[in-house]
């Protein structure tokens, strides 16, 4: 975050309260509501969760215990047994809500889609069963590449209905980055489509897959299933590749949901961290129905009345838990949109708006931001009246964009829940209830009932008001991330050792730095780590660094954000060369080129700067601190008088 951005947050004091009629009709009407949730929650979490599993959730079995802890291992609803397409779909079948509209999609260029309940139910049964007839079982891991179409939503719940994990790439990364995660998942089938449309151009999915397997490369894939999208050429290899179209035709719409341990893997999704090896969370069943099912319920305040919109894409965390489980679990009405706002189209969001009555809209500041640059014309000139409640999430929001879209986007009159959360929580862990808590411009507010949250330093301490700390979780929760797929070590190390447990104290790092207020509302400043949050997405420095020394003319590489007018952050590196190549920008576009190839559009650097050498301590350590200032085009902070080599810092500053 910019200093300047954190000099406005300091100083902020507007509060935003619940319109009171809003406030009369919401699920949590009042503060007093949510603090006797909370404190009831913070008594006693297991009843409380307990209760809450019993009343909102279908179990096929009770459980015999709800929260089995062995540090950091959790386990909930131990002995359960549940299926959350049961929970998404089935349940809803047997009341009104059959015929209603479950998803809606708006595609490019212009078409569009609506499945009812009943729909959706009989093309996930289907797809089920066409999975089981490419050989997947229970426990197999499943790849899904796809761009944002009802077959992305209808793969992932048929993969949750037979008990196969799914593994969601998002249709952004490349083959290489596609091909790193099914070989770590050792996926058994990929779902995947011929293309999508990203911006007015199709991307090639299919292509991406089959360079990916390519060789052998993935050898635990058996079966590829292509969704037809954009009608391009593909290739087709005979007894491995199957078009789903052909084999639905011949499916069965009957499969009953398979009743599911609480605790069997729900799905993996890959994040980034400091490695360069991306990171298979894993989320298992239970536990994050109920808290996806919770939190969409009361933070959104859902009604069978709400149109809701999330324009996240599937591939990410967001999608996950707030395009698919979480609405559809409550039987809301979710929309899809495959498009996204551009030069060519900036209007495009508001159109959606205004063409389906959308009353909850949740989206990312980046977007925000871009929003505003495109002028407020563009918002204005569509009918927004139907919008009841906004979100915000994927980075700090400066209080300047927060105040365009509480005013220009939502008239002055929909409360903003600003949602923090993380691929490793499931679902929101910091956020407003739109009707009880009131809000302040760039805060998350308070924590949800159940999550008890807490700035600290690197001992535990908790720290003194308005000091900025560690943000830590200090008691689990039913959507916590269960391990790294694979790797139980990781797991402690990234997130439980950071922080030591002490007296028997865990702390969950979540690697934001925060501060509270006297108010105890939570200000997340973003990330501690070598975590980049470019555009609200999650990059590793690392991942990005290895991309440039993977090309012949690196020798070295160190990546830094730099604070971005709408993206919050952007990807800075600095490279030195192997002797026998010279800086020049044709290599610097083939170096961005490079990264673009090995992990995906989002990983592009804003900017490359050649340089002789790199600045480090006596013992080799790159020192990024320093890169981060010169990124920024600011001073020098710290120490120098560690640096093997000041002259490197001058010519670092002339770059080329
Ligand atoms: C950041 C996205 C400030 C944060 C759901 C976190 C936020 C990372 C917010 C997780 C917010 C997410 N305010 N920062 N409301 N929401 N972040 O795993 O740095 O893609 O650690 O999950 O995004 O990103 P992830």
């Amino acid at each position: 975050m910019s200093r300047e951005t954190i000099e406005s947050i300091l100083q902020e004091k507007r509060l935003f309260s619940p319109p009171a009629e809003f406030a009369q009709n919401a699920h949590i009407k009042s503060l007093e509501q949510y603090q006797e949730l909370y404190d009831r929650a913070a008594a006693d979490p297991e009843e409380f969760w307990a209760q809450l599993a019993e009343k909102e959730l279908h179990w096929f079995q009770k459980w015999d215990r709800v929260l089995d802890w062995q540090p950091p291992f959790a386990k909930w609803f131990v002995n359960g047994k549940i299926n959350i397409s049961y929970n998404c779909l089935d349940r809803h079948l047997t009341t009104w809500r059959k015929n209603k509209a479950a998803i809606i999609w708006e595609g490019e260029p212009g078409d569009s889609r609506t499945l009812t309940y009943a729909q959706l139910h009989r093309e996930v049964c289907q797809m089920a069963n066409v999975m089981k007839q490419l050989g997947v079982k229970k426990g197999d891991r499943v790849g899904i590449y796809m761009p944002m179409i009802p077959e992305a939503a209808i793969a992932m719940l048929a993969c949750a209905r037979i008990g196969a994990p799914h593994s969601v790439v998002f249709g952004g990364f490349s083959s290489e980055a596609l091909k790193a995660r099914l070989l770590d998942a050792q996926a058994k089938l990929v779902v995947t489509a011929d293309g999508g449309w990203r911006k007015d151009q199709i991307v090639p999915l299919k292509d991406s897959v089959d360079e990916a397997i390519a060789h052998n490369g993935v050898p635990s894939v058996e079966n590829i299933l292509v969704v037809e999208r954009t009608k391009q050429k593909i290739h087709m290899e005979p007894g491995r590749d199957h078009w789903w179209h052909d084999l639905q035709a011949g499916a069965s719409a009957d499969c009953p949901a398979e009743p599911m341990n609480s605790e069997d893997m729900l799905f993996i999704l890959y994040t980034s961290g400091t490695t360069g090896k991306p990171k298979g969370v894993v989320h298992t069943t239970g536990g994050y129905n109920l808290y996806t099912h919770v939190t969409c319920k009361w933070a959104f305040d859902l009604k069978d009345t709400d149109v809701y919109w999330c324009t996240a894409d599937v591939g990410w965390i967001t999608g996950h838990s707030y395009i698919v489980y979480g609405p559809l679990s409550n039987g809301a009405t979710s929309l899809m949109y495959e498009g996204a706002p551009r030069p060519s189209n900036p209007g495009c969001f508001w159109d959606v708006v205004e063409k389906y009555g959308v009353t909850i809209f949740y989206t990312a500041p980046t977007a925000i931001r871009a929003f505003i640059k495109m002028g407020e014309h563009h918002p204005k000139a569509r009918n927004l009246s139907s919008l009841r409640i906004l979100g915000t999430v994927g980075e700090p929001i400066n209080p300047e964009a927060w105040m365009w879209y509480h005013k220009i986007i939502g008239g002055g009159r929909c409360p903003i829940v600003d949602t923090w959360w993380q691929t490793e929580t499931g679902g929101f862990m910091i956020t407003p209830l739109p009707g009880a808590i009131p809000t302040k411009p760039g805060s998350a507010t308070l924590p949800f009932p159940g999550i008890i949250a807490d700035i600290v330093d690197l001992e535990g301490n908790s720290v003194p008001t308005n000091r900025g700390g560690y943000l830590a979780i200090k008691y689990p929760w039913p959507s916590m991330m269960r391990t790294v797929y694979g790797d139980d070590d990781r797991f402690r190390r990234t997130y439980w050792e950071h922080i030591p447990p002490k007296d028997g104290q865990y702390f969950y790092f979540a690697g934001d730095g925060a501060r509270k207020d006297s108010d105890g509302y939570f200000w997340i400043m973003g990330r501690v780590d070598d975590v980049m949050n470019i555009a609200g997405h999650r990059i590793g420095t690392m991942e990005v660094e290895s991309a440039l020394v993977s090309h012949p003319a690196v020798a070295e590489a160190a990546v830094v954000s730099r604070p971005d007018e709408v993206k919050g952050e952007d990807i800075f590196a600095f490279v030195t060369l192997e002797g026998s190549y010279q800086p020049s920008e044709k290599l610097k576009e083939e170096l961005k080129q490079h990264v673009v190839k090995e992990i995906g559009t989002i990983a592009r650097p804003g900017e490359i700067r050649f340089a002789d050498a790199l600045p480090k301590t006596r013992s080799g350590k790159i020192i990024r601190r320093f890169l981060r200032n010169l990124a920024a085009g600011q001073d020098l902070v710290g120490d120098i008088s560690t640096m093997e080599d000041l002259s490197v810092l001058d010519k670092l500053r002339e770059g080329t």
